[in-house]
């Protein structure tokens, strides 16, 4: 029996290695490593994100760009920006949805989850609803109150600053503009980094946000809905010449 510790001790060994590559790369895609190593990590992934993810488009048809535009009636031509836009999920749905007459910036840290996106643009020729930017969550190159909604689905607990990114999402919203973000429902895989609802009512309330409503959605994530306090007028999608503070890297498109 003896002899057979130090053979034990090894493959504990390398059970618990093996377990923490897959948790620091896989389960959470490596924000515990850095934002390089995150966005490199994405960037690899990226071919291969849509086929992972197998999103649901009816779904999202039904769950995310049809609500929103009943939240926003009846302005249908509003101008959004979604932070962490990956490969275009949400410009997607909102371009393919008859009722949308606005547009969408897609903003991502991410170059190859951009070009995929790009293609996907493309393919479905969506390029005078989408225009995709290549720039940091945690800064923002717009003017405040610049948008009349901003969405952030699947991406805050990856962000290296969550509060920064969460903070300057609200800035750039007008006043009495939407927000949806999602919340992941089970932290434990990801300690200090995915926020309780709790935590996440509080971040929205002591930015300004109001009327916050946690839906739910899909096995991990809950939505959530809330408006910035105030009152001001639309936008509208015309807006985005204004909104643009810099031009500090290239558009994708
Ligand atoms: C899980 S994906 C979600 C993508 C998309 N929202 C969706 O629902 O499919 C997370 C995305 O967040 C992006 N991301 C993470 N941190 C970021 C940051 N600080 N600034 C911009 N994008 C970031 C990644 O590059 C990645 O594309």
């Amino acid at each position: 029996m003896s002899g057979n510790v130090p053979v034990l001790l090894f493959g504990a060994a390398i059970f618990v290695v093996a377990f923490l590559i897959w948790w620091l790369i896989f389960e959470t895609e490596g924000v515990y490593l850095g934002r390089r190593v995150m966005v490199a990590l994405y960037d690899l992934y990226a071919a291969r994100y849509d086929r992972i993810k197998q999103f649901d488009e009816t779904a999202d048809i039904t769950l995310i760009s049809q609500p929103l535009l009943d939240r926003i009636a009846p302005l249908d031509n509003p101008l959004i920006l979604d932070v962490a836009t990956g490969t275009a999920r949400v410009p997607l749905i909102m371009a393919r949805n008859a009722r949308f007459r606005g547009r969408v910036i897609g903003l991502d840290a991410s170059r190859r989850m951009l070009e995929k996106a790009r293609e996907k643009v493309v393919a479905g020729r969506f390029e005078s609803f989408i225009t995709l930017l290549r720039e940091d969550a945690s800064e923002l190159p717009f003017k405040d109150d610049s948008f009349d909604v901003v969405t952030c689905l699947e991406a805050l607990e990856f962000m290296p600053r969550p509060q920064e990114a969460l903070a300057e999402m609200i800035r750039v919203l007008r006043p009495g503009g939407l927000l949806l973000t999602s919340i992941r429902i089970d932290t434990r895989w990801m300690p200090g980094r995915a926020w309780s609802e709790f935590r996440l009512r509080a971040e929205l309330e002591a930015l300004g946000m109001r009327d916050i409503d946690v839906m739910i959605w899909q096995e991990d994530y809950s939505q959530v809905w809330a408006l910035k306090t105030g009152r001001s007028r639309p936008i509208r999608a015309d807006g985005l010449g204004h909104a643009m503070q810099s031009a500090r890297q290239v558009p994708i498109s």
